[in-house]
């Protein structure tokens, strides 16, 4: 495929439980990309989902779409456990991966991968997907424009009652959405962390944690994820020195919203050792924000990196990064919530 090339995407989703389905739905949905293929191992799954793409393959076997030389591009909704060995298959078979978050279950594993797509300039696409969420770009791009000030705290609270994941702890699961945003918001990665958690009581999973994230330059960030919580709620804080934002993505008319309110504290007067701390209490504003299914951006960035051979907003290597600070949790956990720095490249 070439970048002027009229040519279809051809794409096949694997996993068709809870999430691939929508991620089939988008591929449909995306100009210039075509549903050629579904796979998942279990079969009314499938046959669900093949009633909905009229005219794809389906199979449950992944080499049956491996083996066609028509087919461009591989999307992997599967469990996390999985995804290293399917992204590793469909890479050597010569297609494109966009895999779900986390990229793979270590570090090791997405070194690899990232390697064999590099290797063989394919593009390698982790599906971080709040970087593709207009209110994220929002607040990124007001971060940068110096409209927050430098910022002072990031205060992340993801908690429901969670589809419990076997393969991996609430960590894995849940904080990447957290963290990708961060990290694409300050662009750069926590140097590093502090993980804390109950004693696991569900066969050894961690369901709910704390973690604190040392970005440098005095900031830190606090993620609180939850899969047993009775109530949802999905609160991402930014308090900068000039304005805080809180981006809420279960506000649907009003995701983003800006306060000018604030504390600044200043140190007083040598003689008198005081701090002198002055309230700002100012407007609420609540920016316009476009309504548009972040898949959808998600599908758009895969399919033009396939088609101009450049790498996305997160490829491969952001992937690779963010395993690097969930295993550094997992060590913080086996550490009795010690800090632990986090692998750099
Ligand atoms: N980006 C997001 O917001 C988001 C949301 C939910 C889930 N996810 C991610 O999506 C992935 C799947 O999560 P889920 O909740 O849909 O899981 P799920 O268990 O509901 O579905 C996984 C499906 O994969 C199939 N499968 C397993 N091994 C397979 C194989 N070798 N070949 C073909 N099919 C296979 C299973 O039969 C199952 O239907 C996970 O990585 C999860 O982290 C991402």
């Amino acid at each position: 495929l070439s970048a002027g090339s009229g040519e279809a995407i051809e794409t096949a989703v694997v996993g068709l439980g809870y999430w691939g389905p929508n991620l089939a739905r988008n591929v449909l949905m995306t100009p210039g990309m075509k549903l050629s293929g579904l796979c998942d191992l279990d079969r009314a799954l499938l046959d669900a989902q093949v009633d909905l793409c009229p005219g794809a393959f389906a199979t449950t076997r992944l080499d049956d779409l491996l083996d066609r030389s028509d087919l461009d591009a591989v999307v992997i909704a599967t469990p996390v456990a999985t995804h290293f060995e399917l992204a590793k298959r469909a890479l050597l078979a010569g297609k494109h991966v966009l895999v779900e978050k986390p990229l793979a279950s270590n570090s090791k594993q997405a070194e690899e991968l990232v390697t064999i797509a590099e290797e063989r300039r394919l593009v390698l696409m982790v599906d971080h997907i709040f970087l593709y969420s207009p209110a994220v770009q929002k607040l990124a791009q007001m971060y940068h424009d110096g409209e927050l000030g430098q910022l002072q705290f990031i205060d992340s609270v993801r908690i429901n009652l969670g589809l419990i994941q076997q393969d991996v702890n609430v960590i894995w699961d849940l904080a990447p959405h957290d963290i990708s945003i961060i990290d694409h918001i300050l662009g750069r990665g926590p140097r590093s962390i502090r993980a804390v958690a109950p004693p696991s009581h569900y066969a050894g999973l961690t369901t709910m944690a704390h973690l604190h994230l040392d970005y440098g330059d005095d900031l830190m960030a606090s993620v609180h994820v939850n899969w047993q919580s009775p109530v949802k709620i999905r609160h991402f804080l930014v308090g900068g020195t000039r304005r805080s934002a809180l981006y809420n993505n279960l506000d649907q008319s009003e995701p983003l919203k800006l306060y000018d309110r604030g504390v600044d504290l200043v140190e007083g007067p040598e003689d008198r050792r005081r701090i002198l701390v002055s309230y700002r209490s100012g407007d609420v504003l609540s920016p316009k924000i476009d309504k548009v299914e972040p898949l959808q951006n998600v599908m758009a960035e895969f399919s033009s990196c396939i088609r101009e051979g450049r790498k996305p907003l997160s490829d491969g290597w952001s992937g690779l990064q963010l395993v690097r600070v969930l295993e550094a949790a997992d060590r913080s956990l086996a550490a009795n919530s010690a800090s632990v720095e986090v692998d750099s490249a």
